[in-house]
């Protein structure tokens, strides 16, 4: 299936251009391959190999269908030549450690990926000519959270208490000093074409997310295992999201960079209405309206437990969503429904290229 699906899409924009995506093995990495790939675009993966069956990646095939390559993204050499190989115009970072509980056990990888990762992408891109757009993923947590019913915008403080967020707010930083000192938009259109910004989006749900410590994959394991899920953190208020909704954002971003270059530099908030921000044990119960089989408890111990995170997160979105003239598709209701709709035919054992394949072209079909 090709272009015909893509309604709103620029599919004139996509068609034959040469995109990297790293982290093409991972969750929002995996839709966003297949979104480009759908659009006729020539994408390149680079990011860690994926052996869990049940992610996305697998289960869509990815690895036939793209030119997938596999390494660390802290290795300049390897990358170097790949980014020589494919010759990029468009770059979207996401191959990272994404996981805060993971961050506390495993603080220096966690910044070497995330940090110096970064580094490493954007010093081997210094070197391509073509290149005209480059989105890094960052995250909401960037910033410095005093628990305080905070509603950050992109002017606000950048901290993080987690080795996890305050590596993204590093990512943030890395950023910002490559733009200035080598991709200086003072010199755009004389010694480089580049234009550069970052997003900064919330909790994102959707199919084939296997992440350890994530809520809707802890759910549906204990759906498969016939167990219960343990709600570590059940009052917890996030701004979830369907993944294409930030993937959209990410991709309309690109473009504009593209075609318009450095007037779309900078960072962008990216996030539901506040009415979508709801808290852990609110999300479970709509997800276990759609999947009855669900069952979940709280365990007080497990949260005295566990490590810091912040309870509340907010953002405030309006510079995105009114610098691209973008509004959001689907609600919280909808996010979570495709969700499941996504999980049950997995565990039904339909071709999920065909189901995420007309998933992509739902949303992508739908007027805003
Ligand atoms: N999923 C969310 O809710 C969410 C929310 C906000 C931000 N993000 C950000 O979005 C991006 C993608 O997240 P995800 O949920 O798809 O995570 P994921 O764990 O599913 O995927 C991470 C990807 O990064 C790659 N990767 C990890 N370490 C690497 C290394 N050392 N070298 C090369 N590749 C490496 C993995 O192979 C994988 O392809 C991340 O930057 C994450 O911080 C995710």
């Amino acid at each position: 299936m090709l272009l015909g699906w893509c309604g709103k899409m620029n599919k004139d924009f996509w068609h034959g251009k040469s995109v990297l995506i790293t982290g093409n093995t991972g969750f929002k990495g995996s839709w966003m391959s297949q979104i480009l790939l759908s659009s006729g675009a020539d994408v390149h993966g680079y990011a860690l190999e994926n052996n869990d069956n049940d992610s996305i990646f697998n289960a869509i095939e990815l690895d036939k269908n793209m030119d997938c390559n596999y390494g660390d993204i802290c290795d300049e050499e390897k990358l170097a030549g790949l980014i020589e190989r494919i010759k990029p115009e468009i770059v979207f970072h996401l191959a990272a450690q994404p996981i805060v509980r993971l961050s506390y056990v495993e603080p220096i990888y966690t910044y070497k990926t995330n940090v110096i990762g970064t580094a490493v992408l954007l010093n081997c891109l210094r070197k391509c000519d073509k290149l005209r757009s480059v989105v890094n993923i960052t995250t909401d947590k960037v910033y410095e959270n005093g628990n305080n019913d905070a509603f950050f915008s992109e002017k606000d403080k950048l901290g993080g208490y987690d080795p996890y967020a305050s590596s993204k707010a590093c990512s943030e930083i890395v950023t910002s000093s490559f733009m200035r000192s080598f991709f200086d938009p003072q010199k755009f259109g004389v010694t480089h074409s580049t234009a550069i910004a970052t997003a900064r989006a919330g909790n994102v749900i959707g199919g084939g997310d296997v992440s350890p410590d994530r809520i809707i994959p802890d759910c549906i394991r204990a759906v498969k295992n016939k167990s219960s899920v343990t709600l570590r953190n059940p009052m917890s208020i996030r701004p979830w999201q369907n993944v294409l909704e930030p993937l959209s954002l990410y991709i309309t971003l690109a473009e504009k960079l593209y075609d318009y270059g450095v007037k779309y530099n900078g960072a962008y908030n990216v996030g539901p209405s506040l009415s979508d921000c709801l808290t852990v044990v609110e999300i479970v119960k709509l997800m276990k309206s759609y999947i009855p089989e669900l069952e979940y408890n709280v365990s007080d111990n497990a949260v005295k437990e566990e490590p810091h995170e912040d309870a509340v997160l907010t953002l405030n979105t309006g510079k995105i969503y009114q610098l691209l003239d973008f509004s959001n598709k689907w609600d919280i209701n909808d996010a979570v429904k495709n969700t499941a709709l996504w999980y049950k035919a997995q565990m039904n054992g339909e071709d999920m290229k065909d189901v995420t394949e007309k998933m992509i072209q739902d949303y992508f079909t739908k007027d805003r």
